[in-house]
């Protein structure tokens, strides 16, 4: 992919936490969420590529949604597929938490996993000291053994981030007896996952069963970073079960291990994210009357360069239909 192509990406994510931001904190997701659909679709369409949607958001929340399938961007360009999430974090924003991003992950056609039926995945991941060590295939307590041995550290120095969630009981406890700290997360397991892979930041492995498409953006940008995922599909349809609470999640555990090039494949990938609501990772969007402010990260797997963009948008100049999309009044 030509390198120029990132930053029209990065426009994409922008436009999404934008859109979104301005729904910060009133209580309702959806609301949330399709404004940043809106916003990403349209900001797409300004990009020369024949995008399709690989893996995308929707269906476990009936949220309103990129669709798998989905065909993005104004055509005449490269066929590349895109994973999206316009509001990871879709609770986050309603209730104006931390950590809520607008991401996507690009790839030539055929490079991202292709899921429709997917729903969960269980993961694994950890930055590049720990790549060759740790594998979904092994307990908990074993993979923080290995990890803390090629990070030099003790387990107990070790932070594992988990989404707190009734499912990951037994692992919590597992993780606490083997000695480690444990970073409980209410949503957004991607910036777990990237955060677990960043040099100098506060958690060192992200386990835990998510989303599955948060699973493949991931996954991209732990390429870009040099450090390794590892997942497995769990074919769950929630929407058949009255609470989650009522899931078989070990039922699942024999699925086949998708490996880095089975989420993300090659070494042509992109990682765009922007902050919604301020976070570790990323700003949130700031108002004022005229001017935005995003800031966003971009990342490519063939350099392995990382880019943080701080970007001033001045909302008084931009077209009419993205006004509306930003809420933006004259
Ligand atoms: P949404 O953006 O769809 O709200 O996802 C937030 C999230 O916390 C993800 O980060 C995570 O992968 C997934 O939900 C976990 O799903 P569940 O809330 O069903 O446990």
């Amino acid at each position: 992919m030509e390198r120029e192509l990132a930053l029209e990406f990065v426009r994409v994510t922008e436009a999404a936490a934008l859109a979104s931001a301005r729904l910060m904190g009133r209580g309702n997701k959806n609301e949330a969420d399709q404004a940043a659909v809106s916003a990403m679709r349209a900001m797409f369409d300004t990009v020369q590529m024949e995008g399709k949607v690989m893996i995308g958001e929707g269906e476990k929340d009936e949220a309103p949604m990129l669709y798998i399938g989905e065909k993005l961007g104004a055509g005449n360009g490269p066929k590349l597929d895109v994973a999206v999430d316009p509001v990871e974090g879709t609770n986050l924003v309603a209730k104006g938490l931390p950590n809520a991003l607008a991401v996507l992950a690009i790839a030539p056609e055929g490079c991202l996993l292709h899921a429709p039926e997917a729903y969960y995945m269980n993961k694994i991941a950890t930055g590049p000291i720990g790549r060759d060590v740790i594998s979904i295939e092994l307990s908990a307590t074993e993979n923080l053994n290995r990890l803390a041995d090629a990070m030099q550290k003790d387990v107990s120095d070790l932070v594992a981030v988990i989404l707190d969630r009734p499912r990951h009981k037994n692992l919590i406890q597992e993780v606490r007896e083997a000695g480690a700290r444990v970073k409980l997360i209410t949503d957004g397991d991607v910036a777990a996952a990237v955060a677990a892979a960043q040099p100098n930041s506060s958690v060192d492995i992200a386990m835990g069963i998510g989303g599955a498409p948060e699973g493949v953006l991931a996954a991209a940008a732990l390429k870009c970073l040099g450090g390794k995922m590892e997942g497995r599909l769990l074919p769950i349809d929630p929407s058949k079960f009255k609470s989650k609470e009522e899931i078989n999640w070990d039922a699942h555990k024999g699925e086949p291990i998708l490996t880095m090039d089975d989420l993300a494949k090659g070494d042509d990938v992109i990682f765009a994210a922007t902050g919604i609501t301020d976070g570790g990772m990323l700003r949130g969007v700031r108002f004022t009357k005229e001017i935005a402010q995003t800031q966003s990260v971009v990342m490519r797997s063939q350099t392995g360069t990382v880019r943080t963009v701080d970007a001033n948008h001045r909302l008084d100049k931009k077209p009419e239909v993205f006004q509306k999309l930003v809420g933006y009044k004259k």
